[in-house]
């Protein structure tokens, strides 16, 4: 599986932690757009940069980290074809994968914390879309 990473200052630290943790695991590689430091950025480059590189399918996930997560997913979803999920916890995390068949998980670091970021992560990853009706809503979406 490929992952894209991204973030601005306020997810840097956290998409660090999730680089770390990727990088244990056993079949994951992982492309980091940055940013590289906690120096202020603006944030609608790095959902630009994972977006596309979804779209283009140079990876099967994004990963996108800001404060609150809400700036960096709105600026993802700008791009046709992405459904990047604003996700608060392995619920919504679970739900998205299953209903929506997102394909960013957006986290807000300042939210969630480390370890529960990583919970988000590896539900998020780990959950297949249910299809069905929801593959009917999600075409819905696309048109
Ligand atoms: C940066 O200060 C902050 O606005 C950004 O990280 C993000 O939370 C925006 O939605």
């Amino acid at each position: 599986m490929k992952i894209a990473l991204g973030a601005d200052h306020g997810g840097y630290e956290l998409k660090e932690k999730i680089k770390q943790h990727l990088a244990k695991k056993e079949g994951i590689e992982v492309i980091d757009f940055g940013t590289n430091s906690t120096e202020s950025v603006d944030y609608p480059k790095y959902g630009h940069l994972v977006a596309k590189s979804v779209v283009d399918k140079e990876v099967d996930f994004g990963i996108l980290v800001c404060t609150t997560g809400v700036g960096i997913s709105i600026a993802a979803n700008k791009i046709n074809g992405i459904r990047a999920a604003l996700c608060h916890n392995e619920y919504t995390a679970r739900l998205s994968r299953l209903h929506n068949d997102a394909n960013i998980i957006a986290l807000g670091a300042r939210v969630l914390g480390e370890d529960l970021g990583l919970a988000c992560v590896e539900t998020f990853i780990n959950t297949e879309f249910e299809g069905g009706r929801h593959a009917r809503r999600v075409g819905k979406i696309e048109q």
